[in-house]
């Protein structure tokens, strides 16, 4: 299928979803975030932007689709890279948002990486923090922003009413196929996440990447940080296994670190490096294949 610009980037940058998230969940205890912090959108323009993205995410993420990226995807043969190559081209990601007000998404790893180093957790889940965004990299190879970003979601079994805009599936045609519309589609009852194909994105495409490298405590929030309707609304427990609930105390872990630690104040790079190498140099090989 061929997708307009305006299809492909439908945001004005990846950060208004995530924007998007943190409106819904917001930090508990904190005043909601002021608005003139939401750079130069008007209300009702983002609004109406990222109910564009939602409408074409629910409309176009197909179980067939899936396969379909993962078929290209997780072949890996696009680019192979050291991390900090990698790093480096993830920050080539630059979109048409305010670049005063926006901080790179190499920033974000590293705040999201710090707050949890602080915090004293075990260096596998600061690494966690440092790559949970990498698979952004898709945006870089094409893909339009829908298939990239986004809430995650099973797809193969009907579409929860708890996931964000549930009404635009309506023109999902999974909707109206009976493999998938029933509540268990193509799984069985309670047969492990790990048994379950999930809407494409960046969540997915880390994972699948750094498997081989990090304890599965670590890759339980790399693949289903955005799957925020169970993470958050808890709707696909009948999917999920005991395994998955014990797993996912880590992603319940991870996610205020990501939504809730984007400080004004950048971290003092030089001074934390040597730690960054070191531990980049424990777990992961000397490249990484896209
Ligand atoms: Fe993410
Ligand atoms: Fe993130």
């Amino acid at each position: 299928m061929e997708f307009t610009e305006k299809e492909i980037s439908p945001l004005a940058s990846l950060d208004v979803w995530e924007d998007d998230v943190l409106e819904r969940y917001p930090e508990p205890n904190q005043p909601a975030k002021a608005k003139e912090e939401f750079r130069n959108y008007t209300d009702s323009d983002r609004q109406n932007t990222v109910r564009e993205f939602y409408r074409l995410n629910h409309t176009y993420q197909t179980y067939d689709f899936v396969k379909q990226k993962q078929a290209k995807f997780l072949k890996f043969d696009k680019k192979e890279m050291n991390i900090w190559e990698a790093f480096n081209f993830l920050n080539t990601l630059v979109d048409d948002s305010d670049p005063d007000t926006e901080l790179d998404q190499f920033q974000h790893l590293l705040q999201t990486s710090e707050a949890i180093r602080l915090d004293g957790h075990p260096d596998w889940f600061v690494l966690t923090g440092l790559l949970h965004d990498m698979g952004k990299v898709l945006c870089l190879f094409g893909e339009p922003q829908w298939a990239v970003v986004g809430d995650t979601f099973p797809v193969g079994c009907k579409h929860s009413d708890k996931i964000v805009f549930p009404e635009f599936f309506e023109a999902n045609p999974d909707s109206k196929d009976e493999r998938y519309n029933t509540k268990y589609g193509v799984y069985e009852p309670n047969c492990g996440l790990r048994n379950v194909d999930m809407s494409w994105g960046h969540d997915e495409y880390i994972y699948q990447l750094v498997k081989d490298h990090l304890p599965e405590e670590a890759l339980y929030p790399l693949r289903y940080h955005s799957f925020y309707s169970q993470h958050r609304e808890h709707a696909y427990e009948h999917l999920m296994d005991a395994h998955d609930h014990e797993m996912f105390k880590w992603v319940d872990k991870f996610n205020p670190y990501d939504l809730y630690t984007k400080a004004p104040v950048k971290p003092n790079w030089e001074e934390i490096k040597p730690y960054y190498e070191n531990l980049l140099a424990k777990y992961l090989p000397a490249t990484l294949k896209f």
